[in-house]
């Protein structure tokens, strides 16, 4: 038997701003692909509101206002966005590269910042931005939605409830099969010098002449992105620490891989896989872009095991009542069998506990966490309460993407040393 249950979202409305009902304004620096998602779903968020946006890209510019569906002022130069005192926070989507630079501009201003995932290009940054945050005591949220979706909530009561019993081992993997799920994006007949601010996009990075193919494929390369560690496992690391309740770099990383489909000049191998080592619990995870096997996560504890897939969470319960052994009375006599489970049947009258229904918990079709995540981070902002997602969250799932890099390409152990935070091997 399985229990299917729908999760109900609660209204984004009811996650508002507290009493004031005001609506916090917004800007965003960085309306490509994933500053116009964040646009769409804000659209939903009622006690938020968009007034300005920041592109070095004049298409994203536009792209920006269309998925906003208004008519925003947008400019190239974020910093006039920054000095606007009708501005109380800024949503952070450009390239990985850029994160630090922009993030210690707004924090400066006196703005609180939604950065998009992963936190950080590298260890340095991810510290930098720490320290930047909590010196201007600003809120800041990282942006893995996943940690604010109903479906990482279920799965969170359930692992606290103690109904997994212990939980040691975690296994997590995105595997996707196709050129886009490699990044291999299509590079927009437009893109010239003079419709992208190449320089300003180059900033923090390695001077090279305009290159299009760097700025729409920027994961694939070491100056701008962090691979499939700072793209994917991001997500399943930030997942597995709002679970886990385990909010901390993991002490070791060791990492194998290869590059063997996408061989067209990127730095990253297109299947990484990685051991972690956390506080009490051992992660696997891996990125296999030659695979289609999708997302998943699974927790496997001694009472049950917990599996996320997608927008559902199924809970299956182990059979841990007593049972005669069997396998190795193979090797005994018939008449030493029978004794052995004549005895054994007498030791343990009781009938066999009936083991729990599986149950499955889904998020109904169409369910947005990228709009829970923007509501709380208003609400945040108003209430000045804290985050779940917050800059030492985000800094940990950074640094374990880094560690898993450093690990590959160092062909070494990554160590975490906390008292110096610092990686090492
Ligand atoms: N949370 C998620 O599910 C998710 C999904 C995709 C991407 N992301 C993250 O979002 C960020 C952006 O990714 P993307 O796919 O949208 O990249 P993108 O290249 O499509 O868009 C980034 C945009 O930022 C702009 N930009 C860069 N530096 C700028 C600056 N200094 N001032 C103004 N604009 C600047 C670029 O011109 C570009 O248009 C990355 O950190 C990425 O990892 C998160």
């Amino acid at each position: 038997m399985i229990k299917n249950t729908v999760l109900q979202p609660p209204a984004l409305s009811a996650q508002g701003p507290g009493a004031t009902g005001r609506k916090i304004r917004f800007v965003s620096i960085g309306t490509g692909i994933r500053g116009c998602d964040l646009l769409r779903s804000a659209r939903q968020v009622p006690t938020g509101e968009c007034v300005g946006t920041a592109d070095l890209y004049t298409m994203h510019q536009k792209a920006g206002q269309e998925a906003y569906g208004a008519d925003i002022p947008t400019t190239r130069e974020y910093r006039s966005l920054l000095d606007r005192k009708d501005v109380d926070a800024v949503i952070v989507a450009c390239a990985d590269h850029q994160h630090r630079r922009v993030v210690l501009d707004c924090v400066a201003a006196g703005k609180d910042v939604y950065c998009e995932k992963p936190m950080s290009h590298n260890v340095a940054d991810g510290l930098a931005m720490v320290e930047a945050v909590q010196k201007n005591k600003r809120i800041f949220q990282a942006g893995s939605q996943r940690v604010s979706s109903i479906v990482y909530k279920k799965a969170t009561e359930i692992y606290k409830s103690g109904r997994l019993g212990e939980v040691t081992y975690i296994e997590a993997h995105t595997d996707r099969n196709s050129p886009s799920g490699a990044w291999v994006y299509p590079v927009a007949p437009d893109a010239s010098p003079e419709t992208i601010d190449w320089a300003t996009w180059l900033r923090d990075a390695p001077e090279r002449p305009f290159d299009a193919e760097r700025f729409f494929r920027w994961r694939c390369f070491a100056d701008y992105g962090e691979g499939v560690a700072g793209d994917l496992y991001v997500h399943l690391l930030s997942g597995f620490q709002c679970v886990s309740g385990i909010n901390a770099p993991p002490a070791r990383a060791y990492s194998t891989g290869s590059l063997t489909h996408f061989k067209d000049g990127r730095d990253f191998p297109d299947l990484l896989a990685t051991l972690y080592d956390y506080p009490g619990v051992a992660v696997k995870m891996h990125c296999n872009q030659n695979n289609a096997s999708g997302e998943a996560m699974v927790f496997y504890g001694r009472q049950g095991t917990m599996e996320i897939v997608d927008n559902t969470v199924t809970v299956t319960p182990q059979d841990t009542s007593p049972q005669p052994e069997g396998y190795s009375l193979n090797g005994w006599t018939a008449a030493a069998k029978k004794k052995y489970l004549e005895e054994w049947h007498a030791a343990h009258p009781e009938p066999a506990v009936k083991l729990g229904e599986v149950e499955t918990y889904s998020a109904p079709h169409g369910y947005d966490d990228t709009a829970d995540h923007l509501a709380n981070f208003f609400h945040a902002v108003e209430t000045r309460e804290h985050v779940v997602e917050d800059e030492i969250f985000g800094n940990n799932a950074a640094i374990a993407c880094h560690m898993a890099n450093h690990s590959y390409f160092q062909r070494t152990v990554a160590t975490w040393d906390d008292s110096t935070k610092t990686m090492k091997g």
